[in-house]
């Protein structure tokens, strides 16, 4: 008998192999003769189910993905993330989001030190000012009460609170309104401020660095367009707060420092949401909800520490990415909320795990020899049925979805969600069994087509199937679910890059269009060329001369 594969190598060649004999059953065999499947592949923890039967695994794919988490070291290196340590080499920093939904009175040590008591403090801090503007204590400038909070910011300190927002809208007990402006593109901020009152308008400039050059400048044009109506600077303290790592930049920008809401450089961007970042929340929804957020998110960063691999959901939907991608070449991903009130989601967990897993490097600079993280995409489930899914179901890519369920809606209109409930289902069953020529044929001739007609048009009709498919089904969304269900995103990015080596938590590779946008600005307003590349060269010409109206 030969011996049991125990290294990394040696169980990514067995599941390579695996691979191979599995390859001769049609997917669908592989849920069809496996009646026990649900009980066996759906886990659940912090109130999310999250069912795997649909994905195109045996027991024995199971078996041998977590043997290769364990091998890659999955076990130290989580444990690491969770005590402080470096796990973010190429920016010698810890990567502590965990550290910042913390309720289990365990410190948290950053170069020795615990970090809990400042972390309390910030969370205290928000609570005292969300309480102020949601009680009318915190007055603008004229005295006017707040109605309008705009979060000016972009990447996380974006997309994390106005996925959230949206998320909990429907619960939202105040006329209080959040809006979100991200785009260096002018038109989207002067179309939040066209219906906005400046005397009950508050700004929250959120960004870690202070220096992004997106939010700095909408948040002068914000500061503009508040001191048009007051004229008096004195106003800028009534309505504009700052959510920061970097206090300078924020006194620069003419922020009062009383009115900043700090947080730390191991809490990283897209891992934001849990940090003061995530104040428009505090203030638009309450705190009680905030912290609900955060005790979900707390419950599954528990469930991911502590559950036996074999049953953890992180390390269940990680080694799936894993095996997807690298064993079954899927090279596209779509997250399909059948939840209105989740339609952001896509667009957030796109930059977790795009701007995490997006690598072609290893911790210590190595090529990585095999693919790392798929095109992450998606939309409301509803919607994309009559757009986009035509690809899933009959498109030459594999994609494997995730669906994403509430069983009941927040909706007043409750009857809609029967007919919600049955697409979502349908849709993990048509992806999974797919229609086969016989099948097509068949119903085709039931419906009263002559053999002929039936055969012609029965091709088009065929469905593959075979499209792996996790259903991860909630009750209803609250925003405790709402942070379980992002923490598990957040470690199920952090478990493949584990498997795949590379830090998750840097993002060299946006820095170089930064850089040359600085330089091509300087061409756009007038100034010498740069070095370039002939095509960029004529086409910045090109773009100079429709400005000037050549
Ligand atoms: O450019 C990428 C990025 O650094 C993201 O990682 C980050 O979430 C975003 O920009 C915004 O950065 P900041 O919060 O510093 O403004």
């Amino acid at each position: 008998m030969p011996m049991p594969a125990t290294t990394k190598a040696d169980l990514w060649r067995a599941l390579e192999a695996h691979r191979a004999q599995i390859a001769a059953r049609h997917p669908r065999e592989l849920v069809e003769d496996d009646p026990g499947r649900f009980e066996r592949y759906a886990l659940e923890a912090a109130g999310l189910l999250l069912d795997t039967s649909k994905q195109l695994v045996t027991d024995e794919t199971l078996d041998l993905l977590v043997r290769l988490a364990r091998a890659s070291g999955l076990e130290s290196r989580r444990d690491l993330l969770f005590e402080g340590g470096i796990v973010n080499e190429t920016e010698g920093r810890a990567a502590l989001h965990t550290a910042l939904r913390n309720r289990s009175g365990r410190p948290v040590l950053v170069d020795g030190r615990d970090v809990m008591p400042d972390v309390e403090a910030v969370l205290e801090k928000m609570r005292t000012f969300s309480v102020s503007v949601r009680d009318g204590t915190w007055r603008g400038f004229t005295g006017e009460r707040i109605r309008d909070v705009v979060n000016i910011g972009i990447g996380g300190s974006d997309l994390g609170p106005a996925m959230a927002a949206a998320a909990l809208d429907a619960r939202r007990g105040s006329d209080l309104r959040a809006h979100y402006v991200s785009n260096l593109d002018a038109v989207q901020i002067e179309r939040v401020l066209r219906d906005l009152d400046p005397e009950r308008t508050l700004f929250l400039v959120a960004s870690k660095t202070f220096s992004t050059q997106e939010t700095l400048a909408n948040a002068r044009t914000a500061r503009r367009w508040l001191l048009d109506t007051f004229e008096d600077e004195a106003a800028v303290a009534r309505h504009f707060v700052a959510v920061s790592t970097n206090r300078e930049r924020v006194v620069e920008f003419g922020i009062d420092p009383e009115n900043m809401f700090e947080f730390w450089d191991w809490v990283g961007g897209r891992y934001s949401l849990w940090s003061a970042i995530g104040l428009s929340l505090a203030v638009v929804y309450g705190m009680g909800a905030f912290d609900a957020l955060l005790e979900g998110a707390h419950a599954m960063d528990e469930h991911f520490r502590t559950a036996p691999l074999a049953s953890n959901l992180p390390v269940r939907l990680g080694m799936l990415g894993v095996w997807n991608t690298n064993f079954l070449g899927v090279a596209t991903h779509a997250v399909l909320p059948y939840d209105e009130a989740l339609r952001l989601l896509p667009a957030h967990l796109q930059q977790l795990e795009m701007e995490s897993n997006g690598k072609r490097v290893t911790r210590t600079g190595d090529a990585i020899d095999v693919a790392t993280c798929p095109v992450v995409w998606g939309g409301p489930g509803s919607n994309g049925q009559h757009a986009f899914y035509q690809l899933l179901h009959q498109g030459t890519a594999l994609v494997s979805v995730d669906l994403i369920l509430a069983v009941r809606s927040q909706a007043r209109w409750a009857d809609h969600q029967d007919a919600v409930l049955a697409n979502a289902l349908a849709q993990g069953e048509a992806l999974m069994r797919g229609r086969t020529l016989e099948e097509a044929r068949a119903e085709l001739i039931e419906e009263g087509l002559s053999p002929a007609e039936a055969g012609r048009l029965a091709p088009h009709k065929v469905v593959p199937g075979g499209r792996p498919t996790t259903t991860i089904v909630y009750d209803e969304l609250s925003p405790r679910i709402l942070g379980a269900l992002v923490a598990l995103y957040e470690h199920k990015v952090f478990v493949e890059s584990v498997i795949w080596g590379d830090n998750p938590f840097d993002q060299w590779g946006v820095e170089l269009g930064k850089l040359l946008a600085g330089r091509i600005l300087g061409e756009i307003r007038g100034g010498e060329p740069a070095d370039h590349d002939p095509a960029t060269a004529a086409l910045i010409e090109r773009v100079r001369r429709i400005r000037a109206g050549d």
